[in-house]
């Protein structure tokens, strides 16, 4: 099977966790397009969704899925989103696509966060796909002397603006053996809007797509 078949086949699983009636929390990335593309086949049975992005509100309006601001909203059952990484504690570096922040945010109102992933994406350590860090332009260069401090490489996401018009550092050479603790050390760096290690709040459920099935990590 090929990455995209598997990510096509957790992002499909993943309609097993939406409870009619409810609206549903959506992430952002390709995995999380099949999901959205799942979900438009229920889009009867559900009140609507939240959106950790523009391309993922697009994609949801584009199926007739009506989009709530997180505002309006009182409480979420269910986030369903991919990573970048993923560990065997349900802790992930996300952000490849930017939308950290957002993802956060959606993830932390949502009572659990659904996470899917092709298999690549499973690590022992997390720290070999870049670190993602949103970060308020004029920080950018104090943030990034602050993260070689902490032993990381950090890397200015060229030609990239957040969705609330920041900017992304990709934090290379990073080997974490404590997420938790980096999660609040990056998070407390003047500047810094997001880190994209989601420690903290991880994931779950994680559903892996394997070349022989859907597998359930909980
Ligand atoms: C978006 O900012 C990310 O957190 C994505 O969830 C992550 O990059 C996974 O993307 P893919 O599903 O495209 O691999």
């Amino acid at each position: 099977m090929t990455q995209d078949e598997l990510k096509k086949a957790v992002g499909w699983a993943a309609l097993e966790y939406v409870k009619p009636g409810t609206i549903v929390g959506v992430g952002t990335g390709s995995t999380a397009a099949h999901f959205i593309d799942a979900l438009g086949t229920i889009k009867h049975q559900i009140d609507g969704a939240v959106s950790s992005s523009e391309a993922s509100t697009q994609r949801l309006k584009a199926l007739g899925i009506p989009v709530f601001d997180l505002n309006e909203v009182d409480s979420l059952s269910v986030y369903v989103d991919g990573a970048d990484e993923i560990n065997g504690h349900l802790q992930m570096i996300k952000g490849g696509g930017a939308a950290l922040t957002r993802e956060k945010i959606v993830a932390a109102v949502a009572k659990r966060f659904i996470c899917i992933a092709d298999e690549s994406k499973q690590v022992d350590i997390l720290g070999k796909f870049p670190l993602p860090v949103e970060v308020i332009p004029m920080a950018r260069s104090y943030v990034a002397r602050e993260l070689v401090k902490l032993g990381g490489v950090p890397e200015y996401r060229q030609h990239v603006v957040t969705d609330n018009g920041n900017v992304i550092l990709d934090v290379r050479n990073l080997q974490i053996l404590d997420p938790g603790a980096l999660e609040k050390s990056i998070n407390a760096l003047p500047g810094v809007v997001t880190v994209g290690l989601f420690a903290a709040r991880g994931a779950d459920v994680a559903l892996i797509g394997t070349s022989s099935g859907v597998k359930t990590i909980e």
